[in-house]
């Protein structure tokens, strides 16, 4: 008896669950057992992208992941974020304006590459309603600030942290959510929080920031694709 089954949604079925050790039963498990589990994600960027970047290597490097990032969906052709999937050896595309919105949202593509989870990590066109039901609860962003402060059109970047000086806060943080049709509302997963000091400028806030992002972000996507 095979000790695996893949049913007809490639999921995979565990026909006596209990009496298994799982990490031994998973070491012997052919590669196409692996590919079938395997949850494959998609990282929507526009910028530098050392966010995809710590996600990539943070999957990579562990030998028991159950997710890894196949792909990765830019609308900047000059995006720093291409050189890090190249050298990853993710593939990536770049996506094409008039497609996206009017189009189906590149439901299709995403389908056809096997996407299951989406991850998006300083991309900043909205998402098409169509993506957004076809990923609904597959579909997480991590933003700038403690939402639902300092969110919606127009808050990215050093616009946010500039607004949260602006008005002396004195902690910011970063809001790991899922995406729903409404810019930065979408289902709170994560917050972590840093302190904003009387002499931060938007420069050094936004490095706290980007400190919070690469410690949590990576595992919460490890976690958050593999439920
Ligand atoms: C991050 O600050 C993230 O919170 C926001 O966009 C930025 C992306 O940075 N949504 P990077 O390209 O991953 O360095």
């Amino acid at each position: 008896m095979k000790p695996i089954v893949a049913n007809k949604n490639g999921r995979i079925s565990f026909l006596i669950l209990k009496s298994y050790n799982f990490a031994a039963l998973s070491a012997s498990w052919p590669t196409d057992a692996r590919k079938i589990m395997m949850k494959q994600i998609a990282i929507f960027a526009s910028g530098t992208g050392s966010n995809a970047k710590n996600i990539i290597e943070y999957l990579n490097k562990r030998s028991n992941s159950a997710a890894k990032v196949c792909l990765v969906v830019c609308n900047k052709p000059d995006a720093g974020v291409l050189n890090i999937a190249a050298n990853n050896k993710v593939p990536s595309i770049i996506i094409d304006k008039e497609k996206f919105f009017r189009g189906n949202g590149y439901v299709d593509e995403l389908k056809a590459a096997n996407i299951d989870f989406i991850v998006l990590a300083g991309f900043l066109w909205k998402i098409p309603s169509v993506l957004i039901k076809t990923f609904r609860g597959k579909m997480i962003n991590i933003h700038p600030a403690l939402l639902p402060k300092y969110g919606g059109k127009g808050m990215y970047g050093r616009f946010v942290h500039e607004a949260i000086l602006a008005n002396k806060e004195r902690e910011s943080g970063i809001t790991i959510h899922f995406v729903d049709e409404v810019y930065d509302n979408g289902q709170i997963i994560l917050q972590a929080t840093c302190v904003v000091d009387e002499n931060d400028t938007p420069e050094t806030l936004e490095k706290k920031v980007q400190v919070l992002e690469h410690r949590h972000f990576p595992a919460a996507v490890a976690f958050l694709a593999t439920l």
